[in-house]
Order: structure tokens, then C-alpha cells, then sequence
């Protein structure tokens, strides 16, 4: 495996393995890598000739300065990690390296944009679209993997794909959970460990949520899980909202969608995670 820092160094090996025909599988990181991550990269090393995978803490999608700050670096464990599985390159470019000048394009993405985690989190999704569009044309990868986690993020890289005609075929995977339920996250580290066993309870109600949903009107079924998840005494839920699934918009009943997914928002103390769960 290959740590690279440049895109003239990233780029010439990607032309020497074009040239042997090998397809380009990618997976844009963030680093402190955990299981979660090493699925998708597992997943690209299968189905690809060569796999990338990019480490790169992106300061423009953080609306929170505190999050950026305090977001998890570990550059020489994620690359050991990442040896283990076969990865081929990590991409680890500097800022500068990133973005010689600030990224001043703004994306339009409607009313997919505007709701959960783009009512609550300013920009998010504008710096999401900066860097996975300039890593893409950075790397050009035949597929692309993201974690079902973010769901609303996935449904953004498909419309940006869409709006720029990218041809990339995005591979969403499934979330990746702990024993007892927490999805995975890189903040799960920074969770104390009363957070921690808090935390359990906001993918337990969702499961649960899932059992129960067909006796509850949608709006019940909301305001049951969000009383559930702040009974716990460091837990408050930013948001939870049943959507259409493709749509990202809220459901009023069930009849309105033929794929509910239920998305929430949850601080425990400091620290905000999100979950969802497909009604399907
Ligand atoms: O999901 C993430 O880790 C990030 O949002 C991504 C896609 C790597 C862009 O910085």
C-alpha cells in the first residue's frame, strides 16, 4: 500500500493502472477509520482492480469550528488498518493541496438539501459537494462508496452525480453497528462512557420503531421515538422525521411513500450522532 500526498503523484499512478485496464474503486474518508469504513474499502478491493481511499478532513463542510477541531486525526493507524485489507493508495493531501484557493461554488440542491441535516447544519452538504466533486475529478473512480449511515449525504452525492454527469456509479453499503446496536461513527470515540451505553438507545428505539410502526399514525410513531430517546438522561434528540426515502421529504402517512426511512439527530452531551432506520 501506498501513502501519496499529492495529486501529481495520486495521478500518476492512477494512469499507470488505467493502463492496465484495472477499474478504480474509491472511498473518500475522513480518517480515524473504524469497522464501518473497512466494509466499504473491503467491498472496493472485491470489486475493483485497484482501491483508493482518500483521508481528508474537510474544513468546508463543518459549519461547527469546535467539531473541526476536535474531529479525529489518527493518519498512521488508519493506514495500518487499511494495509491489512489491501488497499492499494491512501490519498492523505493537505488543505492547501485540496483547496489552492478557496472553493467559492455553491450547489443547488433543493429541497433534498434543506431538510434534517441541512436545516441544522448550515453549508454541510455545499462542503460536501466541494470535496467529493473535486476528489472525483481528482481521482475519476469507476465506483464510488458510501456508507448508508449518511443517508441524506448519499442521497446528495446521487443528485450530484446526476447534475454534473458524472460517470461514477455510486455503491451505497449498509450500516455497520456494534454488538448492541450503535452505528459506527468516528465520534463514538469521543463519547464518555455513561454516553456510550446512553447511546445504545437511540438504534434500540429505532429497531423497535421498526416492529411497532404499522400500529402507530406516522406522527405518533415520531413522537414516540423522540420521548423514548430523551429519557436518557445525556441524550436529546435534535431531530427525528419519517421521510420518503427518495425524496428525503416528510411523510405525513404511511400511504404516502413506498419507502419510509426514519432519520434521527441525537446529541449525547457534546457529542451529535446520527442513525436511521428503512420502515421496508
Ligand atoms: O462521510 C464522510 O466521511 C464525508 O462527508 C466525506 C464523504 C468523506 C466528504 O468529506
Amino acid at each position: 500500500m501506498q501513502l501519496i500526498h499529492t495529486i501529481v503523484d495520486l495521478q500518476k499512478e492512477l494512469l499507470r493502472n488505467r493502463a492496465q485496464q484495472k477499474a478504480i474503486g474509491f472511498v473518500p474518508t475522513m480518517g480515524a477509520l473504524h469497522q464501518g469504513h473497512l466494509e466499504l474499502v473491503k467491498r472496493s478491493v472485491a470489486e475493483n482492480g485497484v482501491s483508493i481511499v482518500s483521508i481528508f478532513v474537510n474544513p468546508t463542510q463543518f459549519n461547527d469550528k469546535n467539531d473541526l477541531l476536535k474531529y479525529p486525526r489518527t493518519l498512521d493507524v488508519d493506514c495500518h488498518l487499511l494495509q491489512t485489507i489491501d488497499c492499494d493508495y491512501v490519498f492523505a493531501p493537505s488543505v492547501e493541496e485540496i483547496y489552492p484557493e478557496p472553493d467559492e461554488r455553491q450547489f443547488e440542491f433543493g429541497a433534498l438539501a434543506n431538510v434534517m441535516e441541512g436545516q441544522f447544519r448550515p453549508g454541510h452538504f455545499n462542503g460536501v459537494a466541494q470535496i467529493v466533486s473535486r476528489l472525483f475529478d481528482i481521482v475519476k473512480p469507476d465506483k464510488a462508496y458510501f456508507g448508508e449511515k449518511d443517508f441524506q449525504q448519499l442521497a446528495i452525492i446521487r443528485e450530484l452525480v446526476k447534475q454534473l454527469n458524472l460517470n461514477v456509479q455510486i455503491v451505497a453499503c449498509p450500516i455497520v453497528r456494534e454488538k448492541e446496536g450503535l452505528a459506527l461513527s468516528s465520534r463514538n470515540a469521543r463519547l464518555t462512557e455513561n454516553q456510550r451505553k446512553e447511546a445504545l438507545l437511540i438504534s434500540k428505539t429505532l429497531f423497535e420503531s421498526k416492529k411497532r410502526w404499522k400500529e402507530f399514525p406516522v406522527q405518533a410513531l415520531k413522537q414516540w421515538v423522540i420521548h423514548e430517546i430523551n429519557a436518557a438522561s445525556e441524550l436529546q434528540t435534535e431531530y427525528f422525521d419519517i421521510v420518503d426515502g427518495f425524496t428525503l421529504q416528510s411523510i405525513e402517512n404511511w400511504e404516502d411513500t413506498e419507502y419510509p426511512v426514519g432519520c434521527a439527530a441525537v446529541f449525547a452531551g457534546e457529542v451529535r450522532l446520527i442513525d436511521n432506520i428503512s420502515y421496508l
